[in-house]
């Protein structure tokens, strides 16, 4: 179902069936230095997820988290004057596409990167190593809606309609897709292997987000101190992190990423189920039962 046709092709921004997953032609080059070169450490945290399952926010999340000892003081918080994506940035299209080997001293102990390739996909060396992994993903009808906004914000390829990238995303044409295939493959590690990944929904984390900052804290072996608690520390970092805070700081409102994006792109909305304001119930049905027959075997629900 993920044979390309001719449309799929078209555009300066091609896409490029690589191990079972969609990626843009020109991103390549850095995918397969990444996976060649990158020497994983065990003390390394690399956050994975499907496009726009959340990544910025959780990027903003694990680097508040994992240097909250170094910025006690949140006015002077990195944050407020970096993009989450310069903070956290991608191993194949930032760091591997910009050099092959690229220069990684300064990233200091714990290391965090983030990736959108699959599991399968990851370099052996992050596989084999005792670095942990944690997944983001968001429902899907939600994820297409937001990819369809993105990618025609980015005139990443061309300008497609609703109906037209609808299709495309339901045969699994899609940025980093096909979407259930990257959710699965992270789903069945995570089950196998769950002292090194953690599985998070997008949904789950606006839901019970202090509940969801604590298990990704313990996960990662910094649990908050109760000194930290009585302080309001997880509060803290929820609400530096909150859309509302970070869509509207000057450096997220202007400028643009290494890789031509406007920092403003990643900021739309921020709420789950805005799908209804988009899909026909036709869609909603279709997309609904192609998520159900994909994840029968599993018991993944959004
Ligand atoms: P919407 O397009 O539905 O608004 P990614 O970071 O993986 O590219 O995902 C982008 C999606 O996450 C967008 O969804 C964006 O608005 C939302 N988002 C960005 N920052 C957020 C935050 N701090 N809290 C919640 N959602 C956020």
């Amino acid at each position: 179902s993920s044979l390309p046709t001719e449309e799929d092709w078209v555009g300066s921004n091609h896409l490029h069936l690589f191990q079972g997953f969609w990626i843009i032609s020109t991103c390549m080059a850095g995918v397969l230095a990444f996976q060649k070169y990158f020497q994983a450490r065990d003390t390394d945290i690399i956050l994975a997820t499907t496009p726009k399952a959340g990544t910025t926010w959780l990027k903003a999340i694990l680097f508040s988290l994992l240097n909250r000892v170094h910025y006690p003081d949140l006015l002077k918080h990195p944050l407020l004057t970096s993009n989450p994506h310069v903070l956290v940035p991608f191993l194949e299209t930032d760091l591997y596409i910009e050099n092959q080997v690229p220069d990684l001293t300064s990233f200091v102990y714990p290391r965090l990167f983030s990736t959108h390739l699959s599991y399968n996909s990851l370099p052996t060396s992050a596989k084999a190593s005792n670095c942990k992994i944690v997944y983001l993903c968001r429902n899907p009808k939600d994820t297409f809606v937001s990819l369809w906004h993105f990618t025609n914000k980015l005139k990443l390829r061309g300008t497609n309609s609703l109906e037209e990238a609808f299709d495309k995303f339901c045969r699994g044409v899609s940025l980093y897709g096909p979407y259930w295939d990257h959710v699965l493959s992270f789903w069945k590690e995570s089950i196998e292997n769950p002292q090194n990944i953690l599985f998070l929904k997008y949904e789950k984390m606006k839901e019970q987000p202090t509940y969801e900052l604590r298990k990704v804290a313990e996960f990662l072996g910094c649990p908050f101190t109760p000194e930290e608690e009585a302080k309001g520390v997880v509060n803290d970092i929820l609400s530096l992190c909150s859309f509302d805070n970070l869509s509207t700081l000057e450096v997220n409102k202007s400028g643009k990423l290494s890789s031509g994006h406007p920092n403003e792109a990643f900021f739309r909305l921020g709420k789950v189920g805005d799908y209804t304001n988009y899909l026909t119930a036709e869609m909603v049905e279709k997309l609904d039962r192609i998520t159900e027959e994909k994840f029968r075997e599993t018991q993944l629900k959004f």
